[in-house]
Order: C-alpha cells, then sequence, then structure tokens
C-alpha cells in the first residue's frame, strides 16, 4: 500500500513530484489555513505531513493522523508552530527548511530597512492621496545609513545575510544573541558582541534575526522599547510574538522611537489595528521568503526532507527538541 502523505496547502509542482515518487499524495484543496479539527481530519492515516508556518503541529495532531505516522516536514526555517518534544517524543522525525531563504528574507530586511529610515511608505502614500506637495530641502527627510549602527538580535545565516548587505551600505554591525559567533564570522563583518541592553542603548537600528522561543517571546517590551535611541528603527522579520506589539504601537505613537517596519505580527494575519493608522511604520504581510525561486525551493527542501524519511534515509534538515 502507498503511503499517504497530506499537505496543508498548495505547492509547487516541483515539489509535489519528488512527493509522488514516495507515495500518494493528498493537497488539502481548502488552501487556506485549517483549522484545528480540519487539519487533524485531513492527515488522518498520514505516514507524512508537509506543513505550513501557520498550522498547529501538537500531540493532538500526531495521534490524530495514527502510529505510521513517520514525519512532519514543515514548510519554513522557524518551526514554533511545532511542539517539537511531542512530535519526536512520539517517534515522528520534524524536518524544516533552513537555507534557502537567507538571501531573500535579508534582502527583504534591507527594503524595510530602507522603507523605514528613508519614509518610502509615507511618500508612496502621500502620492497615492493626490495631496499637493513641492519639493524643498526639508521635505520628508529621513535618516541617513552611512557610519549608523545596525544592532543584530541573532547573528545566524539570516542575520549575517543582513550584516554583510548592511556594511555595503557602510554601516557598522554589532550584534547580541545566546552566544558569540565563531571569530571568523566576527572579523569578516567587523562585528561587535554586546549584551541586549548595550545593544538596544546603542543602535540606530535594531533588527530581530532570533527564532521564537519562551526565551524571545516579547523580547521587545515596553523596557526594551524604553532603552532604545529616541531616533532607533526596529526592524522584525523574524516571528511577531518577539514584539510586544501593542507596546510597540504605544512607542510609536508617543513618537518614543523613530520607527518600525514589520513583515510578522503577533496574532498574524491580524495586524494590531492601532498600528495601521502610525505614519512611523511599515507593515508587509509575511513577504520574507516571497520570491518564486526562494518559495518553490522551501517547498522542494520539506518535500525532500519528508522522501528522505519515508524512504528510510536520514532527512536532510532534521529538527532536535
Ligand atoms: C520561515 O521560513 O520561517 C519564514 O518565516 C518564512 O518566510
Amino acid at each position: 500500500m502507498d503511503k499517504r502523505i497530506v499537505v496543508s496547502r498548495v505547492v509547487p509542482e516541483s515539489a509535489l513530484d519528488v512527493l509522488r515518487e514516495v507515495g500518494d499524495v493528498h493537497v488539502c484543496p481548502q488552501d487556506r489555513p485549517l483549522t484545528a479539527p480540519e487539519l487533524r481530519e485531513a492527515v488522518r492515516g498520514a505516514h507524512a505531513i508537509v506543513t505550513m508556518l501557520h498550522d498547529r503541529v501538537d500531540a493532538e495532531l500526531v495521534e490524530a493522523a495514527g502510529p505510521q505516522l513517520e514525519v512532519v516536514a514543515n514548510v519554513a526555517v522557524g518551526y514554533d508552530n511545532v511542539d517539537v518534544p511531542a512530535v519526536t517524543g512520539r517517534g515522528v522525525t520534524v524536518t524544516n527548511t533552513p537555507g534557502v531563504l537567507v538571501d531573500a528574507t535579508a534582502d527583504l530586511t534591507i527594503g524595510l530597512l530602507l522603507m523605514a529610515t528613508r519614509r518610502l511608505g509615507e511618500g508612496e502614500r502621500l502620492l497615492r492621496s493626490r495631496r499637493p506637495w513641492t519639493f524643498h530641502l526639508g521635505f520628508m527627510l529621513g535618516a541617513g545609513l552611512q557610519g549608523k549602527t545596525l544592532g543584530i538580535v541573532g547573528l545566524g545565516d539570516i542575520g549575517q545575510a543582513v550584516a554583510r548587505r548592511a556594511r555595503a551600505f557602510g554601516m557598522d554591525i554589532a550584534y547580541t544573541g545566546r552566544r558569540r559567533v565563531a571569530a571568523d564570522v566576527e572579523a569578516e563583518l567587523d562585528a561587535r558582541f554586546l549584551t541586549k541592553d548595550e545593544l538596544l542603548r546603542t543602535a540606530d537600528v535594531v533588527s530581530l534575526h532570533c527564532p521564537l522561543t519562551e526565551q524571545t517571546r516579547h523580547l521587545i517590551d515596553e523596557a526594551a522599547l524604553a532603552a532604545m535611541k529616541p531616533t532607533a528603527f526596529l526592524i522584525n522579520t523574524s516571528r511577531g510574538p518577539v514584539v510586544d506589539e501593542g507596546a510597540l504601537a504605544k512607542a510609536l505613537h508617543e513618537h518614543r522611537i523613530g520607527g518600525a517596519a514589520l513583515d510578522v505580527f503577533e496574532r498574524e494575519p491580524e495586524v494590531e489595528p492601532a498600528l495601521l493608522d502610525l505614519d512611523n511604520v511599515v507593515v508587509v504581510p509575511h513577504l520574507g521568503s516571497a520570491t518564486t525561486e526562494t518559495r518553490t525551493a522551501m517547498a522542494e527542501l520539506a518535500a525532500r526532507n519528508a522522501a528522505a524519511v519515508l524512504s528510510g534515509r536520514e532527512p536532510l534538515n532534521p529538527v532536535r527538541s
């Protein structure tokens, strides 16, 4: 009997082709985030589940799938949607898709950094509003990047790719994280390791590249925002709950920081309504990895991970609890 592979959303055909070589593929036809009961129903009898970052993968889902379940392949580098101990503890392999989205996410981060510091969204909204404007020397001034400090929270692959790009803009790099990166990486990026507090106090732009964990949830809270320079910008392309969105909206409303740019949201896909009325924040709908090339590569990598496990091989990207 063919192994049953359930894919929770529509993915590129090339990824389905990889999966078809090892089993019988069922793509959930709704093509929207399924409710927990819908997802539980969909995965019944599955040997592999290919999940998206909005799918909650927990003990209940694994139990609903049944004892034949071998692998959950998450199409994302982040896996905060997966209760990894609960899943692996039931003998099911969890995989993710690191590497393939580094450049796309770093590019988007720089795009957001420029949008926030140069007020690009605000300028666009002005023109689209058809209100009159004229060039003058004090018109819609933003902040330059040359010689400014980019404070990176989490200097992993994406953080490093952002740092490389920022250095091309003449920025200095500081970073914080659970531990220092290798000396050759620090040397290449001329990156200074700081404590979180030092970084918040000194950075002109704070960019978040850490995973969402219990330690990083609300890492940027009211106190962290208060520690930032009143001219500093916050960029978040990691996970929404790393930032206390209510506290951020308040800080932006009171102009206690220079501005922010957000690709991710605390209650995604909902966006804190208070943010939407503010001019000093840029908001985009989780586009970090959203290029055709990258999303295809992510889906194909997830498919290869699932196929490896179903064929009795080691997956390329196992997530360990
Ligand atoms: C990921 O892979 O975790 C990203 O958030 C997708 O853009």
